[in-house]
């Protein structure tokens, strides 16, 4: 059973309710997004106390500060990449009549704000748009509100939350219309809160405060995970016919569309457990258990377009693999998104292969079974980064994507669950005649041993002979290293806060033709810089440092996803790939490895000169067994591959054989 992180909108919503009420709230199960992040600090600066987001969606406390508790800040206040934080802010802070700048990324000082300053004006508050036309930054300029009735053209629940908050914050009545229902999580919220919130028919549909209260009860919530995320997954199961479980999925009948349009399509997909979390009148939720059969294009759009407005690119990237043709209209909403996901879909999907044509309001996508591969922008946008992913996760295809970081806005550890369920084949039992389709196609083949016995130059010689991708980890190590040297942090401090400085060069492993090159900051870097003299010198000093050589797991381990690769060094079929298909253990004589150390360095030969490396190397071998981080030992379940009476070629074959035998689609 899988577990997907908190519904973002609803954690949005918890987080800026609970602030107002006048007594402590509990919540559990908050996303620990980059977007939530954005709203809570932004809360902080208000004079709000909140502890920090817990990773693992634990319980935390907040003190609300009453309704009219939150002060006014005197710099901007940053929304980062979130429309959410930013629309529903201008409409609390307008209602509560706080002067504030409100700002973001470049990204959503790109999009629209007037569908939500335009009404709000229009009942009394004042604005000042400091950047392009309708776009943030916006001065909130106080402005007395009274009642704001309000016709939407778009169904939009950042524009009915927004209202709905100013109202709360005014005290003024709000009656707002939208062309069809979309999300409800704020008015389920405010009721549960004690205030009174009508919602009244389905397209039209309207939602009336009729009384807005003096202040709000506190909260008691747990947030089930977000189906936005969850759909990532369910397409993945789907498409690789497997089954699949995602445990408390937020099933709101404003956001289920994305289940109807997968069944629709062929996927079984049925709830377990339905529930009502923190009931009465809270959010519906229940396991999902998908199973993949053949997908069917279909059409998407009209009224069901606000239920699933999210899951569009990756319902796009269903749409590619099923047979037929997808057409999805009515949703020119997507091109005011974090980006204008019509256009990234197409540019992206015609990048990798499919035929797509793009239109005003949608696309048509024709299906293919082909390979696809490529690489892909995702315009800073996470939802286009991780549809993508799915993508390129599905056998046979092999797609790039170029910022793979986006993700932490709303699904983090979201590669790290996308190698999970591939690697695991999770629960990706096939069905009847399917063989799981989400095992990797070939191995993972890991060569550990002691120096010198001769690992890496055959890890390349058994990647050549097998068609597979050399995996060289010690190029990750110099690339941290590079990092550290290039930045302005003083070496005695490597040990305690390297970490933050590597992972901020964002290293990743992008594939060529025979192998891996390291990129950093998205950019390969030269071989002459990772084998400079001065990173040489650093380098395992860098790699005894635990937390850096945890950072790197996810960039091996993302390379290593899609199999056929052959990987070495100390600690890869232990650590790093404790489920690899293949594990081989090398080992060779003492003098053999004597021996081979010193022609590898040049040297002559002669017994002494053996006698004196062999020493030398026993005492390298207790030391590697002996330290503390990632020592040196035989992973389980390896097979023992003694080289000691073996030429290179033979030893090569050995591996070769080995893979041929465990693994016989491997090239045999
Ligand atoms: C959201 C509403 C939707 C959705 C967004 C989250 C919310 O936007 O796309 O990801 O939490 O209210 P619109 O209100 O612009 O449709």
């Amino acid at each position: 059973m899988i577990r997907i992180p908190g519904d973002k909108s609803i954690s949005h919503r918890a987080l800026l309710l609970s602030a107002l009420s006048f007594a402590p709230s509990r919540l559990e199960g908050l996303l620990p997004g980059e977007d939530c992040r954005s709203t809570a600090g932004i809360l902080r600066a208000m004079g709000c106390e909140i502890p920090p987001l817990p990773g693992d969606g634990g319980p935390i406390r907040i003190q609300g500060v009453g309704l009219r508790g939150l002060r006014g800040s005197g710099s901007a206040l940053d929304c980062g990449n979130s429309g959410t934080t930013a629309r529903l802010l201008l409409g609390l802070l307008s209602g509560l009549g706080i002067p504030a700048v409100l700002t973001g990324d470049a990204s959503l000082r790109r999009r629209p704000m007037r569908r939500v300053t335009d009404p709000l004006a229009e009942a009394g508050a004042r604005f000042r748009e400091e950047g392009d036309p309708g776009c943030l930054p916006i001065r909130v300029d106080g402005g007395e509100l009274e009642a704001i009735h309000h016709t939407s053209r778009v169904a939009s629940a950042q524009v009915k939350s927004a209202l709905l908050l100013a109202g709360v914050g005014a005290g003024a009545e709000v009656d707002v219309t939208e062309p069809t229902a979309s999300r409800d999580h704020t008015e389920r919220m405010l009721r549960r809160m004690g205030v009174q919130v009508q919602q009244v028919g389905a397209a039209p549909h309207r939602v009336v405060l009729p009384a807005p209260p003096s202040r709000l009860d506190p909260l008691e919530l747990h947030v089930p995970g977000d189906i936005s995320s969850a759909a990532f997954l369910l397409v993945l199961a789907a498409l690789g016919r497997g089954s699949l479980e995602i445990a408390n999925v937020g099933l709101n009948p404003t956001r289920t569309g994305v289940l109807e349009v997968l069944r629709r399509m062929g996927a079984h997909i049925s709830v377990e457990s339905p529930r009502e979390m923190d009931d009465p009148g809270g959010e519906p939720a229940g396991d999902l258990v998908v199973g993949g059969s053949r997908l069917q294009g279909t059409r998407i759009g009209g009224g069901e377009i606000p239920s699933l407005i999210d899951e569009i690119p990756i319902l796009a990237v269903a749409a590619a693999r099923a047979e037929g043709t997808t057409e999805i209209r009515d949703a020119a909403e997507l091109r005011v998104k974090e980006t204008d996901r019509i256009r990234a879909l197409t540019l992206n999907l015609r990048a990798v292969g499919v035929e797509v044509e793009e239109l005003e309001d949608g696309l048509v996508i024709q299906g293919s079974d082909h390979p696809l591969q490529g690489r892909i922008r995702a315009f800073g946008d996470h939802r286009i980064a991780m549809a993508f992913g799915v993508l390129g996760a599905l056998p046979g295809n092999s797609i790039e994507v170029d910022d793979r970081q986006v993700v932490e806005v709303s699904y983090p550890g979201f590669w790290e669950q996308l190698r999970e369920v591939h690697r695991r084949g999770t629960a990706l039992s096939g069905g009847a005649g399917s063989v799981s389709a989400l095992t990797p196609p070939r191995p993972v083949v890991t060569l550990d041993g002691p120096a010198a016995s001769g690992k890496s130059s055959t890890a390349q010689a058994v990647a050549g002979a097998l068609g597979f991708r050399h995996l060289d980890s010690g190029a990750l190590y110099r690339a941290a290293a590079l990092a550290l040297l290039e930045s302005d942090l003083p070496a005695d401090q490597w040990v305690d806060r390297g970490v933050e400085a590597v992972a901020r060069r964002r290293l990743e492993l992008g594939e060529t033709e025979h192998g891996f090159e390291v990129l950093m900051d998205g950019r390969p870097v030269e071989q002459e810089a990772l084998r400079s003299p001065r990173v040489t010198e650093r380098v395992s000093e860098v790699a005894a440092i635990p937390s850096i050589r945890e950072l790197i797991l996810d960039p091996l381990r993302t390379a290593a996803a899609r199999g056929g690769v052959v990987t070495d060094g100390r600690d890869m079929g232990s650590v790093v790939f404790p489920d690899a298909q293949v594990k081989v253990y090398l080992t060779a004589s003492l003098p053999e490895r004597a021996r081979r150390r010193i022609l590898q360095d040049g040297g002559e030969l002669s017994a002494v000169r053996i006698e004196e490396e062999a020493r030398r190397l026993a005492e390298r071998d207790a030391r590697d067994r002996n330290r503390a981080v990632a020592p040196l030992r035989r992973p389980e379940g390896a097979l023992d591959v003694d080289t000691t009476g073996l030429d290179f070629s033979g030893q090569v074959q050995v591996v070769v054989d080995r893979v041929r035998e465990i693994w016989p689609a491997s090239g045999a």
